[in-house]
């Protein structure tokens, strides 16, 4: 165990923090009409059961949070190891055509597209948004869940993917 530094200032204590909290990595997904946009993103967690609800955070600097913030619907498609290449397109400087070049992605009955082999893709009607800070957390209550067989989530943390396969193993049968 390391003890804090003297003197380390508290922004830069919370981000070594933060980058020791292992986070799933998702990319959510707007459309409209013709329009759709994707963010990789991993500031996201389930909220309730009653209702199925979850939450997702974005910087309001984000081209997503401009979407979002007009959008009814979205989906949160949590991503598989194997869509490493995904979550690096859909966090890079480019364009959201050249975003959806690489993947496969469907439209669905909803609006938002989905990731074909995504770990699980949830599509969510927004319930309510909500301001703090530099970032705005939108609720989205659960319209559908698609969900892939092997269990394999991409997970990010300390700048680095992992992979973990291994999780799968560890669950109680039923
Ligand atoms: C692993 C990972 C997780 C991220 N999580 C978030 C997040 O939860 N919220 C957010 O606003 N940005 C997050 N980002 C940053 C955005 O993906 C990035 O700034 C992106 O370029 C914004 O794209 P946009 O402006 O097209 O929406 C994350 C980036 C990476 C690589």
């Amino acid at each position: 165990m390391t003890s804090p530094a003297e003197g380390q200032p508290v922004d830069q204590g919370f981000k070594d923090a933060m980058r020791r909290l292992a986070g799933s990595v998702t990319v959510v997904t707007v459309a409209s009409g013709a329009e759709r946009h994707g963010t990789t993103a991993t500031a996201v967690t389930s909220l309730s059961m009653n209702p199925p609800s979850l939450l997702v955070c974005f910087n309001r600097d984000s081209r997503l949070h401009a979407m979002l913030s007009a959008a009814d619907k979205f989906c949160v498609n949590l991503l598989h190891t194997d869509n490493v290449d995904v979550s690096k397109l859909f966090s890079s400087p480019v364009t959201s055509a050249e975003r959806f070049a690489g993947g496969h992605w469907s439209s669905s009955a909803e609006g938002p597209p989905y990731l074909e082999d995504a770990q699980s893709s949830i599509q969510c009607a927004k319930d309510q948004q909500i301001d703090y800070g530099s970032h705005t957390i939108f609720i989205g209550r659960v319209l559908s869940v698609r969900n892939r067989n092997d269990i394999s989530p991409l997970v990010y943390c300390n700048g680095n993917y992992v992979r973990t396969s291994d999780l799968a193993k560890k669950k109680k049968p039923g």
